[in-house]
């Protein structure tokens, strides 16, 4: 079982509703979809998903942030940062973001997301094309040197465990459909990309 949570015994018959997607994105003349941000923490991820988001925007699109902060502050608040409580995370993100994808969104997930299974397990909820891997690549070293929040600087006298990058596991995607380094590529550079390859793809 995947919950962190104790599963209660429910039937349930899911309601075929009658508006489809398709209905919904054509209303707003765009192409749903989920570009996911994975990355150290400290790799750019909601720097770039912010920006991202305002010029996706201007180009009139409409759009939502699913950032892992943000999301643990609520949706997510029951759950630390053990390998079950992450894997719990990104399977509610990702559902969520499933869910804005149907309702004609363009989201963009910011999340560490450190298992490749459970982003591969984020992609199959997403017809073909409409997940977009995004790997935030900057070199841990780069992450750790910036800090911002304090954290490596607490992970490496130990005040917290389960560091990502630490004493926590990353696994880099094998696979992404785009690749950023925000040590070469400035965020007005790494937005333009990804506008770019929305556009192409
Ligand atoms: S994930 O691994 O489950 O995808 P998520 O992106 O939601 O992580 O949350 C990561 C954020 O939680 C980081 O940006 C950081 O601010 C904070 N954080 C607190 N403790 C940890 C930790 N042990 N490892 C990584 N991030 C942590």
């Amino acid at each position: 079982m995947n919950s962190v949570l104790s599963k209660p015994a429910l039937t349930i018959t899911p309601y075929a509703l009658s508006l489809s997607s398709a209905a919904r994105a054509a209303l707003k003349s765009q192409r749903p979809r989920c570009l996911w941000l994975t990355g150290l923490s400290g790799a750019g991820k909601s720097t770039l998903a912010n920006a991202l988001e305002l010029q996706l925007n201007q180009q009139g699109l409409h759009t939502f942030v699913l950032d892992g902060d943000n999301l643990r502050a609520g949706l997510c608040r029951d759950l630390g940062m053990g390998t079950a409580c992450r894997r719990e995370n990104i399977r509610r993100m990702a559902e969520v973001a499933r869910l804005m994808v149907d309702a004609g969104l363009v989201v963009i997930v910011a999340a560490i997301s450190p298992f490749r299974a459970e982003r591969e397990a984020a992609r199959q909820l997403f017809a073909e094309g409409d997940f977009v891997e995004v790997y935030v690549s900057t070199p841990l070293a780069v992450c750790a040197h910036r800090d911002p929040k304090g954290l490596y600087l607490a992970a490496r006298e130990g005040r917290i465990k389960d560091f990502t990058g630490i004493d926590s596991p990353y696994e880099a995607p094998l696979a992404a459909e785009c690749e950023i380094d925000t040590q070469t590529q400035d965020i007005a550079q790494a937005c333009e990309r990804l506008s770019v390859f929305l556009l192409k793809n």
